[in-house]
């Protein structure tokens, strides 16, 4: 069973991107400069942002918070999105999800120039990846692919069962394992409602859960010699640590490692991967590789 390690595979792309910055900043190119917005506290939400932010420091970037309360109305935020698309010295910008209940996270979505949309979330970028366009594909998704290529698990013409339908996980990644220029694979979702779920993941030669459910994906659904990637990130209370709570995936990796080719833990597998990609779309927005 090969371990994959996504914070040592983040380390190692974000010291790329870092080269790569410089190199553009010594012959007199600008910065990359990535903006986030995050509404209210969410616990969650408040911890990637960080992240994300001390990742633009490791990658040479420029980054800027903006923070608001969660009493924001729709129409401040949407302003702040509108002053976001036209400051020329900003890259490409994100909107933290999830949105407090009153504002419309898809209104919000789709008011962010497609060219700055370095989520991936707008649905320009969404059809473009879709139909295998040149666009930002959004984190997680991607994050996974760069983990599948740097580990050389073979994907092409194997069957690849996804579990969960989500726009930021489920249905993109569905997408892009489909599609010839990246997995290759035969494609399965599965969901909460699939009848055939734990045969399909029976017969899955790549399963990639991201469904949400703590230990979900058991042994007995398991081929041996499957490859495993775990995209769930559970908080579940635990009093012995800290911040009092531990992070859980959608596998059951003690009883599932064993067993199989390739597995990704929780933490340290899809998750600093994430942030990553979002740091790779930044470099691709500064580029202005996909749009002018
Ligand atoms: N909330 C959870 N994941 C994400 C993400 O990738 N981007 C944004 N903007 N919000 C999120």
């Amino acid at each position: 069973m090969v371990l994959i390690d996504g914070k040592a595979t983040a380390a190692q792309i974000k010291a790329e991107i870092k080269e790569e910055v410089e190199q553009i900043v010594s012959k007199g190119g600008k910065r990359p400069h990535l903006a986030a917005v995050l509404v209210g506290h969410d616990g969650g939400s408040e911890t990637y942002v960080k992240n994300k932010v001390l990742a633009c420091e490791a990658c040479g970037f420029q980054s800027t918070l903006i923070r608001f309360e969660d009493d924001i109305t729709e129409e401040t935020l949407l302003a702040e999105v509108e002053k976001l698309n036209r400051d020329e010295s900003i890259d490409g910008f994100i909107v933290q999800l999830p949105l407090p209940k009153h504002i419309s996270e898809q209104k919000v979505i789709e008011a962010i120039d497609y060219r700055k949309d370095v989520d991936g979330f707008h649905p320009i970028n969404v059809g473009r990846m879709a139909i295998g366009l040149p666009c930002y594909v959004s984190a997680t998704p991607k994050g996974i692919l760069e983990l599948l290529k740097r580990y050389e698990v073979p994907t092409s013409g194997r069957k690849c069962v996804i579990l969960g339908r989500s726009n930021i996980v489920g249905k993109p990644m569905a997408q892009l394992m489909m599609q010839k220029q990246y997995g290759d694979s035969t494609v399965t979702v599965c969901h909460s409602h699939s009848a055939t779920l734990r045969k399909e993941c029976q017969e899955a030669d790549i399963i990639i859960a991201a469904i949400g459910k703590p230990g979900f994906l058991t042994a007995d659904m398991v081929k041996p010699g499957a490859a495993i990637i775990d995209v769930g990130t559970t908080r579940v209370p635990d009093a012995t640590r800290k911040s009092g709570f531990r992070l859980c995936g959608d596998v059951d990796f003690e009883h599932v490692s064993p067993l199989c080719s390739f597995i990704t833990p929780v933490p340290g597998g899809v998750g600093p991967m994430t942030i990553c990609m979002l740091m790779q779309n930044t470099l691709s927005a500064a580029k202005k590789e996909y749009y002018r």
